[in-house]
């Protein structure tokens, strides 16, 4: 089903190709001057050249022949030869009508569907979340969902970062604590405990208390890095207690994201790869790929046409250990070896730019993915109200717990104010509650281009005016309620044709979210879907209120509106969907 853009490219392509010019002169998009015709042409001008005529005289021919051949379009010439392009009712009708039967209310599949990994959320075990990783999981998930919705195979991995010196810290000071544990005995190599030793509070204190300590203390901080080489080496006890502490960590995240809504497919970790890293670093070796330099193994990254010098990946460090950045290249083994993906995004702050790039190099030297398959989806950063880095008012980090926390609370008070809080009871209340809250997170997170650096306030992101999330829920729950009154009357909905030019305006937001789908898609960039979902909601408000529905007396055009009204909910529900945000009944 083509959309009336392409409709209009394909009719004007024709007229160029028919007075002697090339096709692709034919483009047609939305016009930005709305109030002279709502689409727009300006391959005249290019033609010139080609044509050796006046842009005008370009646009006189193609105007002769369109108006030969299209009678529905209306065309004018402006300025030096815009071509301004008015489409008949009939063409809206048509295309509304396809729409509203229409499962995806024209959002396409991709046409090339790839394997997809996508690597975000990315939390650290024992280490707060702080806003970046909240950014990651709400910049993915929304990413996971378009890439599904286009139809790639689509696998999400959350990839714990389980790894580092933070696990060591967590063993010796539990060891203080607790010294009486089984676990710290080398020459007891198991059964263990099947209960862990530690709840999700032991340690979310341990870590901060011990690499506080560490931080004066080159002595303690000396036995946390012993500890982290011993459990990576595979101490048994070790290898034990980091099981229950990443185990005890999924329990806790998992509840986190499920009350946000976002979802894995995959928890694995940064230690679930640590058996392939020998293997990896020996072939690295065997092949040139890897080079000795002070007693590290490292990998030349630069190439000559960098801007600023790319320094080369250590892929073993001069003490022996594996690093950030070998986790990560043999993370691209496993997953070439059970998923093979043609493509992977990882979405993570900008500030490990040049980590991703260094990795991505050497997976390409090392032939572990084609050129290009790697893709660092980079996102800026969040400050508070006072343009600082967000942090709470203790002045601590952000974390993701509260934070959610907080937005249901605001919501729960808009709802209250709104004089919801009587009408449901005390779950559907806090259903609305939590929908409400995470939309505002969402949105206000989502709508930004992603690398720009945006302003958390709370306050403004659960408004259910202006741009936020709310706003649209609320724009949504009203079109149910219209469709449900209708329902309630008896009154069917029937076939679209145009009787008011808010119609026209409202299709032609209709029909432009294939084209914000495929742009989402190629820029990796759901503020494209939020500006779909905010134009869609606008133009249905602009349609509200210039035409009535249920008080309509001309049965045909009543009937018309209310399919228009129920093909605008279908679609902007899926968007919001894309965006993460759930639509509830009533708020
Ligand atoms: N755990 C990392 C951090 O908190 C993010 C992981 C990103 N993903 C990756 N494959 N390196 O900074």
């Amino acid at each position: 089903m083509t959309s009336i853009v392409e409709q209009l490219t394909s009719a004007v392509g024709a007229a160029f190709e028919a007075v002697g010019l090339s096709a692709d002169l034919g483009a047609v998009f939305e016009s930005d001057r709305p109030d002279l015709a709502p689409y727009q042409c300006n391959g005249a001008m290019a033609a010139a050249k080609q044509a050796k005529k006046a842009p005008r005289a370009v646009a006189e021919d193609v105007k002769a022949e369109l108006n030969s051949q299209h009678p529905e379009l209306e065309i004018e010439i402006a300025g030096p030869g815009f071509l301004n392009i008015t489409p008949a009712s009939p063409v809206y009708a048509i295309r509304a009508n396809g729409l509203a039967e229409d499962e995806r209310v024209g959002g396409r599949e991709s046409a090339a569907p790839k394997r997809v990994m996508i690597d975000f959320g990315g939390p650290n075990v024992a280490k707060p979340m702080h806003v970046g990783h909240l950014r990651s999981s709400v910049i993915g998930d929304s990413l996971q969902r378009l890439m599904r919705f286009r139809g790639h195979d689509v696998t999400s991995d959350i990839h714990l970062g389980d790894w580092g010196l933070q696990m060591g810290h967590l063993v010796t000071e539990l060891q203080d604590e607790q010294p009486d544990l089984v676990y710290y005995d080398a020459d007891f190599t198991g059964p263990y405990p099947d209960e862990p030793p530690v709840t999700i509070d032991d340690l979310a204190r341990l870590y901060p208390q011990a690499s506080a300590k560490a931080k004066d203390d080159p002595d303690r901080n000396a036995r946390s890095r012993k500890a982290t080489a011993e459990l990576q080496a595979g101490r048994p006890g070790y290898r034990a207690l980091l099981r229950h502490f990443i185990n005890v960590s999924i329990a806790a995240l998992k509840d986190d994201f499920g009350a946000l809504g976002v979802h894995f497919d995959l928890w694995k970790g940064e230690s679930d790869v640590n058996d392939l890293i020998a293997g990896l670093v020996e072939d690295f070796k065997a092949r040139g790929v890897a080079e000795e330099s002070d007693g590290a193994w490292i990998v030349r990254v630069a190439r000559e046409d960098d801007k600023k010098d790319l320094a080369p990946l250590i892929l073993v460090s001069s003490q022996g250990s594996a690093l950030y950045a070998t986790t990560d290249l043999a993370t691209i083994l496993d997953r070439k070896q059970q998923q093979n993906p043609q493509l992977t995004l990882y979405v993570v702050d900008l500030g490990q730019s040049d980590h991703f790039e260094q990795v991505f190099r050497a997976a390409y030297k090392a032939g572990l993915a084609d050129e290009g398959a790697l893709e660092h989806v980079k996102f800026g950063t969040v400050n508070g109200t006072d343009g600082k880095r967000l942090r709470t008012r203790a002045g601590g980090t952000f974390r993701l717990a509260d934070l959610i926390s907080e937005a249901r609370e605001r919501a729960r008070a808009r709802l209250n104010e709104a004089g919801l809080g009587a009408q449901l009871t005390e779950d559907e209340f806090e259903d609305v509650a939590r929908a409400v809250g995470n939309a505002a997170i969402k949105f206000s997170d989502l709508q930004n281009v992603r690398t720009t650096n945006y302003i958390f306030d709370l306050d403004r992101f659960v408004s259910f005016e202006g741009k936020t999330g709310p706003y649209l829920q609320y724009q949504a729950v009203r079109i149910k309620s219209l469709l449900k009154k209708a329902g309630e009357q008896g009154i069917e909905p029937g076939a679209v044709t145009i009787s008011d030019k808010a119609e026209a305006a409202l299709i032609r937001r209709l029909d432009a979210f294939d084209s914000a789908l495929g742009r989402a898609e190629r820029d990796r960039a759901p503020n494209v879907l939020c500006e779909h979902a905010f134009g869609l909601a606008q133009a249905f408000s602009g349609f509200y209120a210039a035409c009535p529905i249920l008080p309509e007396k001309d049965e045909a055009i009543r009937a018309s509106r209310l399919t228009l009204a129920g093909t605008t909910l279908k679609q902007l529900e899926i968007v919001l969907g894309l965006i993460g945000i759930d639509v509830p009944e009533r708020m």
